[in-house]
């Protein structure tokens, strides 16, 4: 691959289960636990809002106690070692990413240390646990939420993604079951600007035949094999 390629990588769930953080869709996954419509959707919020908030809590203490592994480790020395641009765009709201030292990660979902006020609009960094009416620090409305974004609003960062699937020359999805979109249809965008696809996951996904090139197996495995070569 040419030296100063532009390379842009999506991840999912399955490049943080081996960091201890439970994927949605495997066998036990969080959505066997809980459902959709109560814990990740508008309308649940507004339902039962302390269950949402203990969810989120949940997932928040347990991400705070989860370590990178090698595979965002790799992805981290991609973006170090390439000489051109290495651009994550995650569906995952732990930090594993950034505390791997990645930069430039774009959270389409949001992410579990953010807050928003669902009256202003306002973001702040969340406490380690929210509880239903956290007071927001702009207009104090009790109407402070996680910072994911739900099933049925918009993921975050789309215009700047879509831009860099257009100038992609490699795309890769790492770690999802290409069960959501828009995240699932990156790789024909990615595909149309004529970029390499390749997809490394435990297993194929829904969206695997639409990659160039596939490679299965544990992405603490697969992910550091794929950069050494692409840094060869
Ligand atoms: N290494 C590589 N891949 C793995 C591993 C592993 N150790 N373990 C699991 N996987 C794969 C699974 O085979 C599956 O294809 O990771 C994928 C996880 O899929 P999902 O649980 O559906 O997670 P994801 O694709 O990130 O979900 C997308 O759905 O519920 C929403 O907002 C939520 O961001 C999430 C979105």
């Amino acid at each position: 691959m040419e030296k100063s390629a532009k390379i842009v990588i999506l991840t999912g769930a399955g490049i943080s289960a081996e960091s201890g953080l439970g994927t949605f869709r495997d066998e036990g996954g969080l959505w066997a636990r809980h459902r959709i419509e109560d814990v990740a959707t508008p309308e649940g919020f507004a339902r039962n809002p302390d269950l949402v908030h203990g969810f989120y809590n949940a997932r928040r203490t347990q991400a705070a106690a989860a370590a990178p592994n090698p595979a965002h480790q790799a992805l981290a020395r991609l973006q170090r070692e390439h000489k051109g641009e290495v651009v994550i765009v995650t569906q995952n709201v732990d930090a594993l990413h950034e505390s791997s030292g990645a930069a430039q990660v774009l959270h389409m979902h949001g992410t579990l240390a953010g807050a928003l006020c669902s009256a202003c609009g306002h973001r702040w960094a969340a406490p380690l646990q929210m509880q239903t009416g956290q007071p927001c620090p702009a207009c104090a409305a009790p109407a402070g939420r996680p910072d994911v974004v739900w099933f049925g609003e918009m993921p975050y960062f789309m215009e700047e993604i879509y831009a860099h699937l257009a100038g992609a020359d490699l795309f890769a999805a790492i770690g999802t079951s290409g069960e959501v979109y828009p995240a699932a249809a990156f790789v024909d965008e990615a595909h149309l600007a004529g970029a390499h696809t390749v997809e490394l996951n435990l297993e194929p996904s829904a969206t695997a035949s639409r990659f160039a090139e596939r490679r299965f197996g544990p992405a603490s495995e697969i992910v550091p094999d794929w950069v050494a070569e692409l840094l060869t």
